[in-house]
């Protein structure tokens, strides 16, 4: 097999990294994927940040196992932790990370707020920390952690009473503001998106990372002379650390929304 028929390997600490898998579906139909869901171990964005690391490390060397040319971490809370490391061990492979997609949000605000939802972990690391200095001055940015959306999605509950009420509580004290919109900055989020208009309307904007991450992936794919160059449509396959059967029929579902 030459490199360029090789998957396209993907990871996230659960189910989330499907929302990017998705989006590179449409954008790059005839390539191979191999997803990596590390379900037994998340939520990562309340654990410290080497657990993370060193979770992520292990994550990347399956996926190479399996032969990929290219990995993405699907996952805010890993690339926060890990990306500068990954890539100093792994040279010889491109790695793309997702981060929250603070710039498209800042240019549609036109001076009203911007909320920024992430796990605990994204929103306290220095990479976030940089893309706040970089936009806070033109914007009201507001961070809110999300502690425990992610246990409700990976148990499949992206709709109904539940996250509505989870979501009504983590935004009632906004409701004064005039908010332009609302960042999903986790790749789980994207899944309780109808939810989340529900309760803001369809005027506020709701804008995630998965098209950036896939134009970079598509980038990287080209500048490496690895795009796959055959006609036929690809394969999905996906593997899932969790013990619980249900957890791989979820992602196909999720794949499939
Ligand atoms: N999908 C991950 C992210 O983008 C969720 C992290 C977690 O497991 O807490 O941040």
């Amino acid at each position: 097999m030459n490199n360029r028929e090789r998957p396209i390997g993907f990871f996230d600490s659960g189910v989330g990294g499907i929302s990017v898998l998705k989006e590179s579906l449409k954008v790059l139909p005839n390539e191979d994927f191999v997803y990596f869901g590390d379900s037994l171990n998340a939520p990562y964005g309340i654990k410290n940040v080497n657990e993370v690391r060193k979770l992520t490390f292990k994550a990347v060397d399956f996926l190479l196992e399996k032969g990929v040319k290219v990995v993405v971490i699907a996952c805010n809370t890993a690339t926060s932790a890990a990306i500068d490391a990954l890539r100093r061990r792994y040279k010889d492979i491109p790695i793309i990370g997702i981060e929250p997609a603070l710039k498209p949000a800042v240019e549609v605000s036109r001076g009203k707020s911007v909320i920024i939802m992430a796990t605990p972990m994204t929103l306290t690391e220095k990479k976030f920390d940089n893309l706040m200095k970089l936009y806070n001055k033109e914007v009201d940015i507001i961070p809110l952690p999300c502690a425990g959306l992610v246990e409700l999605i990976e148990n499949g509950i992206i709709d109904g009473d539940e996250i509505n009420e989870y979501l009504k509580g983590k935004l009632k004290e906004f409701s004064h503001l005039d908010v332009a919109a609302i960042v999903l900055g986790c790749t789980h989020y994207p899944f309780i998106k109808k939810e989340l208009i529900k309760i803001v309307g369809e005027k506020t904007i709701i804008i995630d990372g998965s098209i950036g991450t896939v134009n970079q992936l598509k980038r990287q794919l080209t500048s490496n002379n690895l795009l796959n160059e055959k006609t036929k449509k690809g394969i999905v396959t996906i593997y899932s650390s969790s013990t619980n059967d249900n957890t791989i029929d979820l992602s196909y579902k999720l794949l499939k929304l």
